[in-house]
C-alpha cells in the first residue's frame, strides 16, 4: 500500500532568531552590555573560526576603554528594537502560528546580578507579546541564547561561576511571573553544547583566564545543566502547563568508511553530542562520559543535591537546529569542510552551502528518527535554514530559488520522520528575517524570507522587502506543507 506521509493539524510553522542578532538597541531601555556585544566584525580574508567567535580578555579591555576601533555588529542588529511592529507584520503576512525570541537578559537584568530587574525592558518583551497575540502567533521564548550579561562575566568570569545559577533562576523567575499568561513555551538555553566548543559565546567565559580550558568548560556546563533544571521547577510551579524544552545543535556525525574503526569513531561522537540531550531528558550523566572526562582531565564539581535537582526536573520537550551532518574517521587525513561549531570531512555524496555546510535533508529524518527512538520525547524543530548571498534585482525582487530547494527538501524529510512515527511538534525556520550571523557577524549570510538593505559594514536604508521565499513559505504554510 502506498503510504503518505501528512503533517498533524496543529503543527505549528515559523522561524526563529535571537535577541542579540536582531534587536540592536544594545544601550537603549537600561540594558547592559552581553557576551555578543563585544563580538567584533572581522572582514573574510582575516577571519578565522577562532577570531570570529572567541574574545580574549585584551579585546574586552579595549572594547571597555574605547580603545578599540572595531564594529559590533550585534548591538545594531536589524533594529529589531524599533521595527518590532512591522516585522511582526510581515511574518503574520507568512501565516505563521510561531516565533521563536530570545529574551536578552541584560536588558532585563543589566548586569545579571542585580537584585531587581528592569522595567523597560520587561515592558519592551510585553510589547512584542502583544504584538505576537494581535496575528495569533505562539511566541516560543528562549532564555538564554548566547547573551550573558557581561557583569557576570566581570564577576565570576560568566557561567564558570556556581553563583551564576541562582542569578539565572532569578531572571527566569521574573520572566515567568510577568510573561505567565503570555508564554507557554520556554527554551532554557541555545545550543546547550556550545560553551563546550565557544565558552564566551556559550557562556561568556574568557578562556584565557582560565588555566584549563576544557574543565572551565564542562563546569560551566554543568552549571547550566542544573540552571536549567531548577528553571523548569520554576517553571511548573509559576505555570503550571508551561512546558520547558532544551535546546542541542545536533552534530549528527556518520562513519566515513564501513571501517570498524570508523564506525567506532561515528559512534563516539555521536555520544559526545547527544550527552547534551541525555542529561536533559535522563536526568543524569550518562556513564560513557566518564571516560571522556577522564581523556580530557576534567573533574565535574557537584554540589550535593545536584543529581536529585537534573533527576527530578527533566525537560518537557527537546527542540534542536539542524544545518548539515559531518563524517567520522578514525584516520585524520582527507578534505575538511567547515560547518556550524565544529568542521568535518567532506561527504562525496552531499553539496555544501558557500559557507562550506554540507546539506543534508535525508540526515534530518535520521537525527529526528534516532533521537525520538532514544527518548520518546516530543520534539520541536526550532532552527533549520540556509545561509546564502541574495542579490536584488533592479526591480527590487530577490530570486532566491537555492534556498526555497533547501527548505523544500528539509521540510519533505521532516515530513517523512513524522510519518515514521516521530512526535513533531512544528517546524521554524532559522531568521525568517535577515539577522546578524551568529559565527562571522555578516550581514550577507543571508537567512531570512525577508530581505533587509544592510551590508557587511552596516550601511543600509534597514527597509525590509519580500524575497521569492516569502510567497513560497506563506503557501507551505497555508497548506500545512503540502504545498512545497
Ligand atoms: C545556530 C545558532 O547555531 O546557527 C544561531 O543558534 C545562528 O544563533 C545559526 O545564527 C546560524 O549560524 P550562522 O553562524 O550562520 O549565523
Amino acid at each position: 500500500t502506498q503510504f503518505e506521509a501528512k503533517f498533524p493539524k496543529n503543527f505549528y510553522w515559523g522561524g526563529a532568531t535571537a535577541a542579540n542578532q536582531i534587536e540592536g538597541g544594545f544601550d537603549e531601555g537600561g540594558k547592559g552590555l552581553s557576551a555578543a556585544d563585544f563580538v567584533e566584525y572581522i572582514p573574510k580574508d582575516q577571519r578565522t573560526k577562532d577570531n570570529a567567535m572567541e574574545i580574549t580578555s585584551e579585546q574586552i579591555r579595549k572594547a571597555l576603554s574605547g580603545e578599540s576601533t572595531a564594529r559590533y555588529p550585534k548591538r545594531e542588529g536589524i533594529d529589531f528594537y524599533h521595527h518590532y511592529k512591522e516585522d511582526i507584520a510581515l511574518l503574520a503576512e507568512m501565516g505563521f502560528t510561531a516565533f521563536r525570541l530570545s529574551i536578552h537578559w541584560a536588558r532585563i537584568f543589566p548586569n545579571g546580578y542585580d537584585e531587581e530587574p528592569n522595567e523597560a525592558g520587561l515592558q519592551f518583551y510585553d510589547n512584542v507579546f502583544a504584538e505576537l497575540k494581535k496575528y495569533n502567533i505562539e511566541p516560543i521564548v528562549t532564555l538564554s541564547h548566547y547573551e550573558t550579561p557581561y557583569g557576570l562575566t566581570e564577576k565570576y568570569n560568566g557561567w564558570v561561576g556556581r553563583e551564576v545559577i541562582d542569578h539565572f533562576v532569578h531572571y527566569a523567575e521574573t520572566v515567568f511571573t510577568r510573561y505567565k499568561d503570555k508564554v507557554q513555551y520556554w527554551i532554557s538555553f541555545n545550543e546547550i553544547n556550545m560553551i563546550t566548543i565557544s565558552p564566551f559565546t556559550g557562556g561568556g567565559v574568557i578562556s584565557d583566564k582560565e588555566a584549563n580550558s576544557m574543565q572551565a568548560r564542562y563546569q560551566g556546563l554543568h552549571h547550566q545543566f542544573v540552571a536549567s533544571s531548577l528553571a523548569t521547577k520554576k517553571l511548573h510551579e509559576i505555570i503550571p502547563d508551561g512546558k520547558m524544552g532544551c535546546m542541542l545543535a545536533r552534530m549528527s556525525h556518520y562513519p566515513n568508511t564501513p571501517n570498524p574503526a570508523d564506525v567506532i569513531k561515528a559512534q563516539k561522537d555521536n555520544q559526545e553530542n547527544l550527552f547534551f540531550t541525555d542529561v536533559h531528558v535522563r536526568g543524569e550523566y550518562p556513564k560513557y562520559m566518564d571516560r571522556f572526562f577522564i581523556e580530557n582531565n576534567i573533574e565535574i564539581i557537584k554540589a550535593t543535591g545536584d543529581d536529585e535537582i537534573l533527576m527530578q526536573h527533566p525537560v518537557d520537550y527537546i527542540t534542536i537546529s539542524y544545518y548539515m551532518s559531518m563524517l567520522s574517521s578514525a584516520s585524520p587525513e582527507g578534505e575538511r569542510t567547515e560547518g556550524n561549531l565544529m568542521n568535518s570531512l567532506k561527504n562525496p555524496y552531499l553539496e555544501a552551502s558557500e559557507w562550506g555546510w554540507q546539506i543534508d535533508p535525508i540526515g534530518l529524518r535520521v537525527v529526528l528518527n534516532e533521537m525520538y527512538d532514544r527518548y520518546q520525547v516530543p520534539i520541536f524543530m526550532v532552527e533549520n535554514g540556509l545561509g546564502a548571498y541574495d542579490k536584488v534585482e533592479e526591480d527590487g525582487s530577490i530570486h532566491d530559488h537555492y534556498r526555497i530547494d533547501y527548505l523544500r527538501k528539509h521540510i519533505e524529510q521532516m515530513k517523512e520522520a513524522v510519518g515514521d512515527g516521530v512526535e513533531l511538534m512544528g517546524y521554524l525556520a532559522w531568521g525568517p528575517i535577515d539577522l546578524v550571523s551568529m559565527s562571522t557577524s555578516e550581514m550577507s549570510k543571508r537567512y531570512g524570507f525577508i530581505y533587509v538593505d544592510k551590508d557587511d559594514e552596516g550601511n543600509g536604508s534597514l527597509e525590509r522587502s519580500r524575497k521569492d521565499s516569502f510567497y513560497w513559505y506563506k503557501k507551505a504554510i497555508e497548506s500545512n506543507g503540502e504545498v512545497l
